[in-house]
């Protein structure tokens, strides 16, 4: 391993870079976690992380990563056995559909292409087919980070209302929340599941899940063992403040800062600059003469953008010059993409100039390992910057 001189450039969909006001608040000494500066800090986040969701509803902190909030969200609401309903987006949809039927849920799974996000029309045709209410849930990935597609979270609900379907609404915003707007009311999401160490811009190893009063009362009678995910004496602990156990207090304070400078942009000035990045990147894609894997223009993510390279080409040896020569980490290509495509993480603490200089890392990268692409494609994206 040669020195390598500045920063290194972490330009994968997650963990993101953790700005350096966030680090500096996670290096706080520990406290009593059943103590009162803890339960204040306790009320504080649990208040505060709510709008970030878009929920007035609670939302459950886990010291966990992004997987362990997916099988929370599942076992607080779901009994064996018990259909429930997905999409195939991509890598991850399928991770969390290999999850649920590993706890004994009867799995459906409607047909993706990885290119397109959940056809919401496809999931009101089914719960309309299902006359008894098998169907106990549907559960989507809002943000496949595998693909770089998002899917209409407010279209399926609204094709799961117009089915007059009971089911409950999963979603996996785990590389939206904090990049993409999320709305757990308004959307009548059910259980919003996130993770830290995305859109939220911190270190991996606390994960999320918003609670609509219908899943709280699914939680209830659902028959699906739980003790640590257990939503019961989570919220029983947090109306005092406090954890049923040891909670990641440095992470916490952590939370603590990126609230602030969440608030401090403005959430909806977040999902902007993310947006506009997104674009900026697709215009230098696109300038290569290379194909974005994400077919329709409604469901681009603004938090990455996933890259076909040409089919000569291994995108992990481009990943890996990229490494070698620049110092840049950029997202592999999961499950059936391996080697097709690379991912360009452009989420978190993120400016103009960060995109360009990943931008042109890219461009170097790709030329560099032989792939014929227009140099013309990082101007185009520092055109898209340089307009407001
Ligand atoms: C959309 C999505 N869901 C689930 C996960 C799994 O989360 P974790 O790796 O934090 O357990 C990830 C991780 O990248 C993800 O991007």
């Amino acid at each position: 391993m040669t020195y390598a001189a500045g920063r290194h450039f972490l330009q994968i969909p997650g963990p993101t870079n953790v700005p350096d006001p966030v680090l500096r608040a996670t290096a706080a000494p520990t406290i009593d976690h059943r103590g009162p500066e803890f339960q204040a800090l306790g009320h504080e986040l649990l208040r505060d992380i709510r709008p970030v969701f878009g929920t007035t509803n609670p939302v459950v902190i886990y010291p966990a990563t992004g997987t362990g909030a997916w099988e929370a969200a599942l076992v607080n609401t779901l009994s064996p056995g018990d259909a429930v309903l997905t999409y195939e987006t991509g890598h991850f949809a399928t991770l969390w559909q290999e999850m649920a039927r590993g706890l004994g849920l009867d799995v459906d799974v409607l047909p993706g292409d990885w290119r397109h996000g959940v056809d919401p029309a496809a999931i009101g045709e089914r719960l309309a087919a299902d006359r008894g209410h098998r169907i106990r849930a549907v559960c989507v990935v809002h943000n496949e980070t595998s693909t770089g597609v998002t899917s209409r979270i407010a279209e399926i609900r609204a094709a799961m209302d117009a089915a007059g379907h009971p089911a409950l609404l999963l979603v996996d915003a785990i590389s939206s929340l904090g990049a993409i707007d999320v709305r757990h009311d308004e959307w009548g999401v059910d259980v919003t599941v996130a993770g830290s160490q995305k859109g939220l811009m911190l270190p991996p190893g606390m994960s999320f899940n918003a609670i609509s009063d219908k899943a709280l009362e699914a939680s209830r009678t659902a028959g699906l063992p739980r003790t640590y995910w257990d939503w019961g004496p989570m919220l029983a602990a947090n109306d005092r403040g406090f954890f049923p156990y040891t909670p990641n207090t440095h992470l916490l304070y952590g939370l603590r800062e990126v609230l602030r400078l969440l608030d401090e942009e403005g959430l909806q000035n977040v999902f902007a600059r993310h947006a506009r990045h997104a674009e900026a990147t697709r215009a230098a894609v696109r300038g290569w003469g290379l194909e974005v894997l994400c077919l329709d223009e409604r469901e681009h993510s603004g938090a990455l953008t996933a890259v076909l390279v040409p089919a000569n080409v291994d995108a992990d040896k481009v990943r890996a010059l990229i490494l070698d020569r620049f110092d840049m980490s950029l997202g592999a290509g999961l499950g059936r993409l391996a080697g097709t495509v690379f991912r360009i993480g452009h989420l978190g603490a993120f400016n103009d100039l960060t995109l360009a200089g990943t931008l042109a890392g890219v461009q170097m990268g790709l030329r560099l390992s032989g792939v014929p692409v227009d140099p013309g494609g990082l101007d185009a994206a520092l055109e898209r910057l340089q307009a407001a």
